[in-house]
């Protein structure tokens, strides 16, 4: 029979036996990848001292292929809970050095048990995945583990934020629990994401490319949208992920966590008086009237490489995490395309769904034009954004800066779709379409038949410009609530979202409506 002594010292063996994982030679072999272990992301994500680890010694329970000659203890996945800033998260850290990492029945089991936890106490889950997907071995019960996942991310969806960092492999299957979730983080050269590899192109499609043209963090940043944040190493990716929590709620009965700011409320900036070019058709960053008018160091962009002609970003407006949508008139002229539509609904149903406030920045001409557009489905696209601000119950304000042209003035956060306080800017035009464009249209006749054309076109449109291509139109009608000096938009934006604080709006009861997918 052991003493207790010998029972304590067996315990702690087992603990370090666990905290090797797949053994000293593969975290060397992790480490020369530039990947950290498992453990080394928690203590990087979490506050020191705060990870209560679960789950330490389970094993799979597999036998086919020699498995039941190697179990190694935590089988591939530490879960547990710690605090971010203080503030509890749930967290599950796949480990590469065993088994690749890979999903066994035992492994998802571990998954959902914090998942099942977040959900019952409201907090975070942050999932740092690193692995070769299903565990071969295991078939079916791998896959069917896998699944037992998915279900729970889309039952937590719009419950507790969740949020993916993929800091390795992401294939297959597999993909889709990042995907569900509300943002994924990769890393650039180390994270990887498809639903089929090169080797698998090469042979069924004849496609040669290497992993980082296919599914790397640039292609998911920029180009297919799938991922938010591309971030050049595992510390920055772990940092960033902290600094996303600071603007979000635990959960959706709680609002975002105020952090005090010393900025004042009152702060005027002159130069945004003069942000707005005198030429309409001249782009300017919207980014920069953002930054000027938020919190001092508070603007945070999400999915900054993708569809650049909408800005989507936390920020505070004194001391409150808001939701910002903004055009950029740099990029497209701010248009609405398909992509923009996409991001900013996905951003807008986020906010809704946490309590986030949303303020809306407009300046677009329109949707985009063209055949490649409407082939590619912008009336469905669009549609998202229109349905995402209809729905929307949180508090929503809106500043247009310059152009609110035809059905994207609708869209953007207008009146008519629950805008709760709509402001204008001198410089805005409201309009069906650009001066140009419906002069053209209106007039046809008139300039055709004028004897000198020209000259009548450009009568026209300064008649036309004098006398829509402004907000005050809007603002007779109380489509505007309030025509405002750019310089005193941060003090406008604080003083309503203050009024709205309680703001109660609902919509019918429903089990739920049909987004436009
Ligand atoms: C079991 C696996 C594994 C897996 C890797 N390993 N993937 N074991 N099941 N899916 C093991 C390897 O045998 C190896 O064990 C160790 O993990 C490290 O793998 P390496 O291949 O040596 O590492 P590396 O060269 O870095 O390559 C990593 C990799 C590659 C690209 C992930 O291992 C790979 O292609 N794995 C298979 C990926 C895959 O096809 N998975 C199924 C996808 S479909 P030792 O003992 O040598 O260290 C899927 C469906 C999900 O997941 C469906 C959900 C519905």
């Amino acid at each position: 029979m052991k003493t207790t002594r010998e029972k304590l010292d067996e315990l702690k063996r087992m603990k370090e036996r666990a905290s090797l994982g797949g053994g000293a030679e593969r975290i060397a072999a992790q480490h020369k990848k530039g990947k950290l272990t498992a453990r080394e992301r928690l203590d990087l994500l979490l506050d020191p001292g705060t990870f209560q680890e679960l789950d330490m010694f389970v094993t799979h329970r597999s036998t086919d292929f020699g498995l039941d000659e190697q179990r190694v203890l935590g089988d591939g996945v530490v879960t547990g809970y710690g605090k971010v800033e203080g503030r509890l998260i749930y967290v599950f850290s796949q480990d590469f050095t065993v088994f690749g990492g890979s999903l066994s029945e035992a492994h998802a089991e571990k998954i959902c048990k914090v998942m099942d936890l977040a959900m019952k106490n409201g907090a975070p889950v942050v999932g740092l995945n690193d692995s070769g997907g299903a565990r071969i071995q295991e078939g079916v019960v791998s896959l069917g583990a896998y699944a037992d996942i998915f279900l729970r991310n889309t039952l937590a969806s719009g419950v507790i934020p969740q949020i993916s960092a993929i800091m390795g492999p992401c294939a297959g299957g597999a993909v889709y629990s990042p995907a569900i979730t509300d943002f994924i983080f990769m890393v650039e050269g180390t994270s990887h994401m498809f639903v089929t590899g090169p080797n698998v192109l090469k042979t069924v499609t004849h496609e040669d490319v290497t992993f980082d043209e296919l599914g790397g963090a640039t292609i998911h940043n920029a180009t297919s949208g799938v991922a938010h944040f591309a971030m050049p190493t595992e510390i920055d990716c772990l940092r960033q992920i902290r600094k996303l929590l600071s603007y979000l709620p635990a959960n959706n009965m709680e609002d975002a966590p105020v952090e005090p700011s010393d900025d004042p409320i009152t702060r005027a900036d002159e130069s945004l008086d003069s942000i707005i070019p005198d030429n309409p058709n001249r782009p300017y960053d919207m980014k920069d009237a953002l930054r000027a008018i938020v919190d001092r160091d508070s603007f945070f962009e999400v999915q900054e490489q993708f569809a650049r002609n909408i800005i989507i970003a936390f920020a505070r407006l004194n001391g409150r995490s808001v939701g910002l949508i903004a055009q950029q008139p740099n990029v497209l002229a701010g248009v609405l395309d398909i992509n923009s539509s996409d991001k900013a609904a996905r951003f807008v149903r986020f906010c809704d769904c946490f309590n986030i406030p949303i303020v809306t920045f407009v300046d677009v001409p329109g949707f985009l034009p063209g055949v490649a557009q409407e082939h590619g489905g912008i009336i469905r696209h669009g549609a998202k954004l229109l349905f995402a601000y209809c729905e929307a119950t949180v508090p929503k304000v809106t500043v247009i800066t310059r152009k609110a042209y035809g059905g994207a003035y609708d869209v953007m956060s207008s009146k008519h779709v629950r805008g709760d306080i709509n402001y204008a800017w001198p410089t805005a035009e409201i309009a069906v379409m650009g001066v140009d464009g419906a002069v053209n249209i209106i007039f046809k006749d008139q300039i055709a038949h004028a004897d000198d054309p020209a000259a009548r076109h450009a009568e026209l449109v300064t008649d036309y410009q004098e006398k829509f291509a402004n907000p005050f139109i809007a603002a007779a009608r109380g489509f505007v609530d309030e025509v405002i000096e750019p310089r005193h938009t941060r003090e406008k934006l604080i003083v309503a979202l203050d009024m709205l604080k309680n703001k109660r709006d609902s919509n019918p009861p429903k089990k739920h409506g049909n987004l436009p997918l």
